[in-house]
C-alpha cells in the first residue's frame, strides 16, 4: 500500500453518502445543505449524527433551534444536491433559487425536498467540537421512507453526484 492523507482517502471510499441537513430559517423557511459526512449511531434509543464545518448556516441553525430533518435526496435533484453543497444559506435562498420542491411532514416544522428517499425527523440532543468541524448527535423522533426514490451518493470525493445503477 502506498501511504496517503484522509482526503485522498475519501476519494477512495466513492461512492460516499449524501444527504440534506434540513434546518429553519428564521423566516420559518428551509436551508438546505449538502452532507455526506454521517451516521447511525444507536437504534436503542435511535440516534444519529453529521458533522459540519464550523463555520455552516446550518450549524448555526441547529444549534439556535435544536431541530433538524435529514434527508436521503432523490435523483430527480441530483444538480441542486451539488448547488446546495457549494452555497451558503447565510446569504443563498437555495429553495428559491434552485426551484426545489418541497413537502411538509407531520408534526414537524421544517418542509423538505419533495424528492427524498429517507427523512429522519431529529432533535439535537449535543454538539462536540472535532477539529475544523461541530459534530452534531441527535435524538431521531421520526422516520419516513419511499421507495420509488433513488439514493444519490457522491463519486470522486464529492465533486459528483450521481444514483448507483443495479
Ligand atoms: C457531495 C458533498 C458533500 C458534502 N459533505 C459535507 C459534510 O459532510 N460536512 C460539511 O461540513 N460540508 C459538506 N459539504 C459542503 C457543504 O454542503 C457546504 O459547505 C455548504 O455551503 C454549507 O451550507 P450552509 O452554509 O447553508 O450550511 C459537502 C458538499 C458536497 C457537494
Amino acid at each position: 500500500m502506498e501511504k496517503i492523507n484522509l482526503p485522498m482517502a475519501s476519494k477512495y471510499t466513492s461512492p460516499n453518502p449524501v444527504t440534506l441537513i434540513c434546518t429553519q430559517k428564521g423566516d420559518g423557511t428551509t436551508n438546505l445543505a449538502t452532507v455526506s459526512w454521517w451516521t447511525y449511531l444507536s437504534y436503542n434509543p435511535c440516534m444519529i449524527a453529521y458533522a459540519m464545518a464550523k463555520t455552516s448556516y446550518s450549524g448555526e441553525m441547529v444549534r439556535q433551534n435544536k431541530k433538524v430533518v435529514l434527508t436521503i435526496p432523490g435523483e430527480e435533484i441530483a444538480k441542486e444536491v451539488l448547488n446546495c453543497g457549494s452555497t451558503s444559506g447565510r446569504n443563498t435562498d437555495k429553495v428559491k433559487e434552485f426551484g426545489i420542491k418541497m413537502q411538509s411532514l407531520a408534526n414537524c416544522d421544517i418542509d423538505i425536498p419533495l424528492h427524498s428517499r429517507v427523512a429522519i425527523v431529529c432533535d439535537l440532543k449535543e454538539y462536540v467540537e472535532v477539529g475544523d468541524h461541530y459534530l452534531y448527535i441527535c435524538n431521531v423522533k421520526d422516520v419516513y421512507g419511499d421507495k420509488n426514490e433513488k439514493a444519490l451518493f457522491a463519486f470522486n470525493g464529492y465533486s459528483q453526484i450521481k444514483s448507483i445503477k443495479e
